[in-house]
């Protein structure tokens, strides 16, 4: 516990335990307000958020743009049933399309949820039910998504899952191997996050791809954590120039609000008959008002290049200031490889008002509103230079 825990804080913790079912594993801390790279607890100590929801709140807390489109929205039409057509659904549609020159779009509301759409897709185009996916992937947590999700402490007390074939990441001799004509799909994340901010070796992607090819299988990109400038592209397939035959989105989407969407080339963007799939809140007219000011917010404050220049900027002075085993990434999606266990700087940090996590026993994991600037990137990796002395 840190500090001393304020009376609401205790009492919201005691409720908590008692009232929800004790899935998470939870800092004692209780978030009350958010701005920019910074959120407020019910004491008022003030933090700078290097979680941001996990890779959620890429333009900021509470961006003006994305309060106001909700406020607007909200006071004019929340939900409809997709038994009709909505306005802000299309608009929203069509930006996506040009922002990643895939064909459609189908919408629902996490990224598991977008990863389900892809697998149920691609059963559906292929009429196979095999997947390869890549060791230390992260997908979710649905019975689907599961199946492709490395960890066998996530997986193995679920058994039986639809487990996909796990090869190495970034190794195309092992994909070569692993992929046959019984693949519906090779799903990867053009940089693994929860694995431990991998970031793969130039030529994998495009490698995937032409293995998919040679196999009929599709190539799905996950990037509901890479997406909407996280890396410093728009989207982390832009590194390669690999067109997936699908992408799934999610996180960043809507500024804060839960959206994810699975986004389908030409080629397979007619596989699905009417019937097929559906989500009752799949792209309400609230979300995709968010999501259109946090797109319209992205591309006024040129975040994705923003994404780039302090992702290098935090690097650059983190393997400067700090002695780590590694620190590698892309963009503001970036991991430091520890030699000790990474929970206690996580729990020091927080006592010192940072908020961190690990993605992995001894990796450190930043993800920070794509707003953050020079001076808090150094507060943080001065912050860390003193945990770690
Ligand atoms: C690459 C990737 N795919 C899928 C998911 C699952 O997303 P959600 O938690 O919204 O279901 C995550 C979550 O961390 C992720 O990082």
């Amino acid at each position: 516990m840190i500090q001393n825990v304020g009376s609401n804080t205790a009492m919201m913790m005691k409720m908590e335990a008692e009232s929800i079912i004790q899935t998470y594993a939870r800092q004692p801390i209780l978030l009350v307000r958010g701005s920019g790279a910074r959120v407020w607890d019910a004491e008022g100590r003030e933090y700078l958020d290097f979680v941001a929801g996990v890779a959620v709140n890429s333009v900021g807390h509470c961006h003006p743009a994305v309060v106001e489109a909700i406020r607007k929205q909200a006071g004019t039409l929340i939900h409809t049933s997709n038994i009709y057509y909505t306005e802000n659904q299309i608009l929203l549609a069509n930006e996506l399309k040009m922002l990643t020159g895939m064909d459609k779009a189908f919408f629902c509301n996490s990224g598991a949820e977008s990863v389900e759409a892809a697998f149920k897709l691609a059963r559906r185009v292929t009429g196979r039910s095999e997947l390869v996916a890549a060791i230390n992937s992260f997908h979710g947590r649905t019975l689907g998504s599961l199946g492709a999700t490395y960890k066998p402490v996530y997986r193995e007390p679920f058994a039986p899952l639809n487990e996909a074939r796990f090869v190495p990441y970034d190794d195309d001799e092992a994909l070569k191997e692993a992929v046959t004509k019984d693949t519906s799909a090779v799903v990867l994340e053009p940089v693994q996050g929860e694995g431990g901010v991998n970031v793969p070796r130039p030529g994998y992607l495009r490698a995937a791809r032409q293995i998919c090819n040679d196999y009929d299988a599709l190539l799905i990109l996950d990037e509901v954590q890479t997406g909407f400038g996280r890396t410093g592209r728009w989207f982390g397939k832009e590194h390669s120039g690999v067109m997936p035959d699908i992408m799934t989105l999610a996180k960043a989407a809507a500024g804060g609000l839960p959206l994810g969407v699975m986004m389908a080339a030409e080629s397979v963007s007619g596989g699905f008959q009417k019937g097929d799939h559906a989500s009752t809140f799949g792209g309400g007219p609230l979300i995709c008002a968010a999501s259109l000011a946090a797109i319209g917010a992205i591309e006024r404050e040129d975040l994705v290049k923003r994404s780039d220049e302090m992702g290098r900027y935090l690097r650059s002075e983190l393997r400067k200031n700090l002695e780590v085993e590694e620190v590698r990434g892309l963009g503001l999606m970036v991991g430091v490889e520890l030699e000790e266990d990474c929970a206690r700087i996580v729990n020091e940090a927080l006592k010192k008002g940072v908020l961190l996590n690990c993605t992995s026993e001894h990796v450190l994991r930043m993800v920070p509103p794509l707003v953050v600037g020079r001076e808090e990137i150094d507060h943080v990796v001065r912050v860390l230079g003193e945990i770690l002395e």
